[in-house]
């Protein structure tokens, strides 16, 4: 097994003779129509990945989203213990390096509560994600002048989050919970968490995806903002318009389903087509054993600007 140690004191000490992990997760590039500029990513992660190309951030943000599904569109498999997206992609270490090379590109990352509930003792950081390269995810952070942790930003109407789980608890990540008025009454003890911020946008309701970005940019955040979901959330962010890309590994499991409601796909409580469809263009695909990397644009409409938000409603 490969033994890679959780900081190193320089790149060069890592060579894939000492560790054959990248080897074997490499991703085989098969078509890239991407623009931007190279991410510098340091030897290992681009190893895996090969070259990444990132549109600069910048007003609005570039905002991207990150999902696995299986062959048959299912995103959750909702059985207790079983909610995880690794449960959907069957732990693939190339989808997870993935993952944590977003999450470490971003500045902030951006999920709804239910995603928080299925997994409530993670942290959105690139090194809880992928351990072992938790170095290489360090450095590429270094090299972008970013802080250590993007910022967590978890959306919730109701205000219902458990504020004793690690992510808010630890102060390993900045926190900014966006919420309505009576989601802030609840989070109330917050205020006694050095690392967690709330702004409230609204009285009550559901909350627009632009609003999110607002409380976002309220931070002084002008970054990569990086959405991994879930479905109901990822659903507001297409209805709105506000994705540019979207990251979508394909897991060659079918997983099925009984109820259509009762295993979402990418999106949730929101109908696009035919009325409003929403179409993408394929401008990546990588391929890791039977797994595909995909990659789409989204055509964003050109705005004035974003909804603006100070944080409070
Ligand atoms: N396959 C993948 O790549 C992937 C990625 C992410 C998640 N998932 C899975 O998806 C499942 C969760 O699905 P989900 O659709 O329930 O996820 P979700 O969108 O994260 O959670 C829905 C909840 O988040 C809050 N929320 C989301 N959007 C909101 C908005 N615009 N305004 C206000 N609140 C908002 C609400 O919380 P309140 O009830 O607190 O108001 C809502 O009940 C989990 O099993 C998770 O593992 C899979």
């Amino acid at each position: 097994m490969c033994s890679t140690p959780a900081h190193s004191p320089a790149e060069s000490t890592h060579s894939s003779e000492r560790c054959p992990l990248t080897r074997l997760a490499r991703l085989e590039l098969l078509f890239d129509h991407t623009r931007g500029p190279l991410v510098d990513l340091p030897r290992r992660l681009s190893e895996v990945y090969g070259p990444l190309r990132l549109r600069k951030s910048g007003s609005p943000a570039f905002v991207i989203a990150n999902f696995a599904t299986t062959l048959d569109g299912v995103t959750a498999l909702l059985g207790p213990g079983r909610s995880s997206g690794g449960e959907i992609t069957g732990f693939d270490p190339r989808d997870r390096i993935l993952m944590g090379i977003l999450r470490a590109s971003a500045d902030a990352v951006v999920v709804g509560a239910g995603t928080l509930r299925a997994v409530p003792r993670h942290i959105w950081s690139a090194s809880h994600v992928y351990p072992k390269l938790a170095w290489e995810y360090d450095e590429l952070r270094r090299r972008a002048g970013k802080p250590p942790v993007p910022l967590n930003v978890f959306v919730s109407s109701s205000g219902e989050l458990d504020l004793r789980l690690p992510v808010f608890a630890s102060g390993e990540a900045p926190v900014l919970i966006v919420t309505t008025t009576s989601g802030a009454r609840k989070l109330g003890r917050a205020e006694d968490l050095p690392s967690v911020e709330v702004a409230p946008v609204q009285r009550s309701g559901r909350i627009p995806a632009s609003a999110v970005l607002g409380a976002v940019r309220a931070t002084g955040i002008r970054g990569l903002v990086l959405v991994e979901g879930g479905p109901h959330l990822m659903g507001d962010f297409f209805a709105e318009e506000l994705l540019d890309e979207l990251f979508l590994t394909l897991a060659p499991q079918v997983a099925g389903r009984t109820d259509p409601l009762g295993r979402p796909g990418l999106v949730a409580g929101r109908i696009f087509a035919p009325d409003h469809p929403r179409w993408g263009s394929l401008v990546g695909v990588r391929r890791g054993g039977s797994h595909l990397f995909l990659r789409w644009a989204f055509r964003r409409p050109v705005r004035s600007s974003v909804r603006r938000s100070t944080g409070r409603p």
